[in-house]
Parts: structure tokens; sequence; C-alpha cells
């Protein structure tokens, strides 16, 4: 017997996203931003989420680490566990997404795999996958968190981009070289292409 055997779902009888955005004045989507550790997709995230603030849209904004302390604190980052990791905040942006709120996502999001899997979950036309492409080599100088130093002295296993892979994105929707840009311009270039979006018709 399948776990949702006695399952009842009432998604028929709820209020429809439609009427939330309705009175939100927007169209709900989600803003997926993948990359390295330390390429700036938190910076990006927060910056961006002023942003739309500032222009009257409603947002909220889900990252790695703040995630990882709360609902997701009980996983670690084998390939097993980030593809959970990614699911749950998948099925959180679309309980957001059916709010009617613009949900700004900032997750490392390693694989083709996973990145796959939240698409599904969310639904194509919503995910807008933004890859904020800064070279290994750079995040690394940088190091702001100090993660890098640990992994290359072997004291934090798989770790993205030096023990665990980062597969590029094939087709994002929108790519922002962070290293060739301010963290203005990267701000102007996302809000300009997703403004269509998230305009209500
Ligand atoms: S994901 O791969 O599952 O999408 P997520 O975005 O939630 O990762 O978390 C990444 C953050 O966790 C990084 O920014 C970093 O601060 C921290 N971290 C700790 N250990 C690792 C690790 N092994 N690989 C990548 N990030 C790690």
């Amino acid at each position: 017997m399948s776990l949702t055997t006695n399952i009842h779902p009432i998604f028929h009888r709820l209020l429809q996203r439609t009427d939330k955005e309705y009175l939100l004045k927007q169209t709900a989507r989600v803003l997926w931003l993948t990359g390295l550790s330390g390429s700036g997709k938190s910076t990006i995230a927060e910056a961006l989420e002023k942003k739309l603030h500032e222009q009257n849209f409603f947002t909220t904004l889900l990252d790695g680490d703040n995630i990882r302390s709360g609902i997701n604190n009980n996983l670690g980052f084998s390939e097993v566990d980030r593809l959970e990791n990614i699911r749950r905040i998948a099925e959180v942006s679309k309980l957001f997404l059916n709010c009617g709120v613009i949900t700004i996502n900032s997750f490392v999001s390693p694989t083709n795999d996973v990145r796959k899997l939240a698409k599904e979950i969310i639904g194509e036309n919503d995910f807008l996958e933004i890859y904020v492409n800064c070279p290994l080599e750079i995040c690394e100088q940088r190091d702001v968190k100090g993660l890098y130093a640990k992994a290359r002295r072997g004291e934090i296993k798989d770790f993205t981009g030096i023990t665990a892979p980062f597969e590029a994105p094939v087709a994002p929707s929108l790519e922002i070289k962070s290293n060739e840009l301010t963290i203005e311009e990267s701000i102007e270039k996302i809000f300009s292409f997703i403004l269509p979006f998230i305009t209500k018709k």
C-alpha cells in the first residue's frame, strides 16, 4: 500500500494562486540561483530581494545556510542528502508560489539531477534558473567562510568544487558572471530579465 493511500488532498477547494496574485498585483515565480559556494549567490539574492521590495513586489528568500539550520538540519552533503535538501526546498517553494509570492532561492544545487528535480516539482513555467558563475579559483581565493581551506586540508568531505562535483547548468534562463559585474550591475541585469515574468498581466 502506498503511503498516500489514505490521504485525501483538498487542493481543489482552496483559493487559487491567481486569487492571491490578483491581491498582490504580481505573478509569482521561483528565481533559482545556482553556483559554487562563495560565488556571490547569497549577496545577490539579498540585494535582489531589497530591489524587488522597493519596487512593491512581495517576496521571500530561501538560502542554503538558513534552511540547513532549520527545516533541513538533519541533512548533510552526500548526493542523497543534497537531493533531499533540494526536494524539500522545491516543495516549500511551491507552497510560496501558490501563495503568489516571488521566491528567491540561493542554493549551490550542484548537479543537473538536483536542478532537474527542482524544476519538475516547481513546474517549468515558474522556474527561472539563474547561474551565478564565478571561477572556482576566485571563489577559493576569496574563501569568505574559510571552507575551501578546510576542504583542502581534508577537514570537510564532499565539498563542492574540491571533492564533490559542480556541473555548470547547460541552458540557464540567465547567467551572471559575478566576478565581472558589480553587485548593482548583476541586480539590474536580473531585474530587467525577470520583470516581464513577474509583472501581472
Ligand atoms: S546544496 O549542494 O545542497 O545545494 P546548500 O546550498 O544547501 O548546498 O548549502 C551550501 C552551503 O553549505 C555552502 O554555502 C557552505 O556554506 C556550506 N557547506 C558546508 N559543507 C559543504 C559542502 N561539503 N559542500 C558545499 N557546501 C557546504
